[in-house]
C-alpha cells in the first residue's frame, strides 16, 4: 500500500484514500531499529547516572539484597505482595531438598478506594487480608510463635536497610495520602499491631527483586528480573564498587547488591522518547504528571487508555463509530490491556470475538472496516510497547556487558498477552543485530508467580545472616 512503510494486511481491500489518515499513526508509533538503538544507548547512560551521588531520572535503588540464594535455604515464611492490582498472601515452605518449596497462596483484589484513600486504610486493608489468611491456614496464627514475614511492595522506596523503605512516590495512579516520604514499615507494623497479628517483618523487597531472586534460584543463567504488568520495571545484580553513591559506606571490595532500577522513570526529562500527543495527554491526566514517562508509554495500565484516546479522536474526526452512542468510550480507563489482547487473538474473517468485546466493554457495534482499523491501531500500540520494553532490558545487558543471559519476566501482560513476548524478542534482535538464524542470546523467559518464593528467599537470606551474627 503506497505511503505506508509496512503493508498492513488487515487493511487489504479498503480503498486507500479512506485510510491514508492512518499513515500519521504509523509515523507516530512505528519504531525502527535505529530509534531503538538510540533510545537504548541513552538508557545505558541514564542507568549509570542513577548510580551516582547526583542521581538522574532513574532512581537505581539499592535493595540491600547482597547475594543470590544457594538453593539450600530452608524455613517457613509468610509473604505479602502488594502489586498494582492485587494483594497476594502466601505461605512459603522452603524444603531441605535443593531448590524445592511448597506454597499456599490467596489473591485479593485491591479495591479502587484503597488505592486512593489514606495510608491507614491501606495498611488496615492489608492487615485484614493477612488476618483472614492466617485464620484459614494457620489456626489464626495462634500457635504461640511469631512468624517471619517478607513484604513485596511494588513501588519505589529508598532503603537504608532491607527492613525499611521510604516511599519515593506513588506510581501506577495510586494516590494514598500520608505515605510518600515516610518509612512504610512502621506504618504496616502499626496496622499488624492493631489486629494483634503474630508476625515480624524481616524483609521489604520490590517485585522485580523478588522475580530476579526466584528465577535465578530456578535457573542460574537469569541475570535480570523484570515485571511487565500494570507497571514495568527491572532489577539486576551490581558490583558495589561500580556504585559511586555507595562509595563512602566502606563495603567489602567484592560486595554485590541487587539494584531495583525503577526504570519506569526513564526519560522523565523528555530527551529521547518519541512522545505522541496521546502520550502527553495520558501523562497530563495521570495522578502524577511528569513522572514515569517510559512506564506510561509501555505498561499494561496505559495501553488500553492509549487505544481509547486514539479511537475517541478518530470518532471526533468523523472516521470511526459514526452515529453510535460513544458514552462509554468517553469514560477514562474504560479499556484494560486484556481488550487489546483478545482483539489480537481473533483470526476469524468477521472479527466476531473482537466485535463482542466492543459490545461488552464499550456498548459499540462497529462495522467490519472499523474493526479492521481498530485492529491495526491495536497492533501499533502494542508493538510499540513491546519494542520500547526491549530497550530497557537491552540497556541493562549492555551496561553489564552481558551478551548472553536469561531474563526472568513476571506480570500479567507478559504472560497473558500472546504476541507480546515475540515482539519484545524481535526488538532485542533489532537492537543487537542478531542475524535471523541465530538463537536469541538474551532470552525473555516467563517466571510466573515467582513473587512469593522470591520474597521468602530474601527473608531466608536475612534470617541466615541474623543466625550467623548471633554470638555462640
Ligand atoms: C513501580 C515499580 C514496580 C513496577 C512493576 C512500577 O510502577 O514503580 O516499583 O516494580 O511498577 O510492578
Amino acid at each position: 500500500m503506497a505511503g505506508f512503510r509496512y503493508r498492513p494486511e488487515i487493511l487489504d481491500g479498503m480503498p486507500e484514500s479512506d485510510i491514508m489518515y492512518l499513515k500519521e499513526y504509523e509515523d507516530w508509533f512505528v519504531l525502527e531499529s535505529d530509534e531503538l538503538k538510540k533510545i537504548t544507548d541513552h538508557f545505558v547512560k541514564e542507568l549509570e547516572k542513577g548510580l551516582t551521588k547526583e542521581g538522574g531520572n532513574i532512581p537505581m535503588n539499592v535493595t540491600w539484597v547482597m547475594g543470590f540464594p544457594s538453593g539450600h535455604e530452608t524455613g517457613r515464611v509468610l509473604t505479602l505482595d502488594m502489586g498494582g492490582t492485587n494483594l497476594r498472601v502466601c505461605d512459603v515452605c522452603l524444603s531441605t531438598r535443593k531448590r524445592d518449596f511448597e506454597q499456599t497462596q490467596r489473591k485479593f483484589k485491591l479495591p479502587d478506594e484503597v488505592k486512593t484513600g489514606t495510608g491507614e486504610q491501606l495498611w488496615d486493608f492489608i492487615a485484614g487480608r493477612l488476618e483472614t489468611f492466617l485464620h484459614e491456614h494457620h489456626d489464626g496464627g495462634q500457635t504461640g510463635t511469631t512468624l517471619p514475614l517478607s513484604f513485596t511492595f511494588s513501588f519505589p522506596v529508598d532503603q537504608k536497610s532491607i527492613r525499611s523503605g521510604v516511599l519515593q512516590r506513588w506510581t501506577k495512579n495510586f494516590n494514598v495520602s500520608g505515605v510518600e516520604g515516610q518509612d512504610i514499615i512502621p506504618q504496616l507494623e502499626a496496622a499488624f499491631k492493631r489486629k494483634n497479628l503474630p508476625v515480624r517483618i524481616v524483609a521489604l523487597i520490590n517485585d522485580t527483586t523478588g522475580t530476579l531472586i526466584a528465577s535465578h534460584y530456578l535457573d542460574p543463567q537469569v541475570k535480570v528480573g523484570s515485571i511487565f504488568s500494570t507497571g514495568c520495571n527491572a532489577a539486576y545484580m551490581e558490583e558495589c564498587e561500580l556504585i559511586p553513591k555507595l562509595a563512602d559506606i566502606g563495603l567489602p571490595k567484592n560486595a554485590k547488591v541487587i539494584i531495583n532500577t525503577e526504570y519506569g522513570a526513564f526519560d522523565n526529562d523528555h530527551k529521547v522518547l518519541p512522545l505522541t500527543p496521546f502520550d502527553r495527554q495520558i501523562d497530563r491526566e495521570s495522578a502524577r504528571p511528569g513522572t514515569q514517562i517510559y512506564e506510561k508509554m509501555v505498561s499494561g495500565l496505559y495501553i488500553g487508555e492509549m487505544l481509547r484516546l486514539i479511537m475517541l479522536t478518530l470518532h471526533e474526526q468523523g472516521r470511526l463509530f459514526k452515529d453510535q452512542d460513544i458514552t462509554r468510550l468517553r469514560n477514562e480507563n474504560a479499556l484494560e490491556a486484556s481488550f487489546l489482547s483478545v482483539a489480537e487473538l481473533d483470526f476469524s474473517d468477521g472479527l466476531d470475538d473482537m466485535r463482542e468485546e466492543f459490545e461488552e466493554s464499550l456498548g459499540l457495534s462497529p462495522n467490519l472496516n472499523e474493526l479492521k482499523i481498530c485492529r491495526y491501531l491495536i497492533g501499533l500500540v502494542a508493538t510499540r510497547a513491546a519494542r520500547l520494553y526491549a530497550c530497557g532490558i537491552a540497556a541493562i545487558c549492555k551496561k553489564k556487558n552481558m551478551r548472553k543471559c536469561h531474563v526472568g519476566v513476571d506480570g500479567s501482560v507478559f504472560n497473558k498477552y500472546s504476541g507480546f513476548k515475540g515482539r519484545a524478542a524481535q526488538g532485542l534482535r533489532d537492537i543487537f543485530d542478531w542475524p535471523p538464524n541465530e538463537l536469541e542470546l538474551i532470552a525473555l523467559n516467563s517466571s510466573e508467580d515467582g513473587s512469593g518464593v522470591g520474597a521468602a528467599l530474601a527473608a531466608a537470606l536475612v534470617l541466615e545472616g541474623e543466625q550467623k551474627a548471633k554470638p555462640l
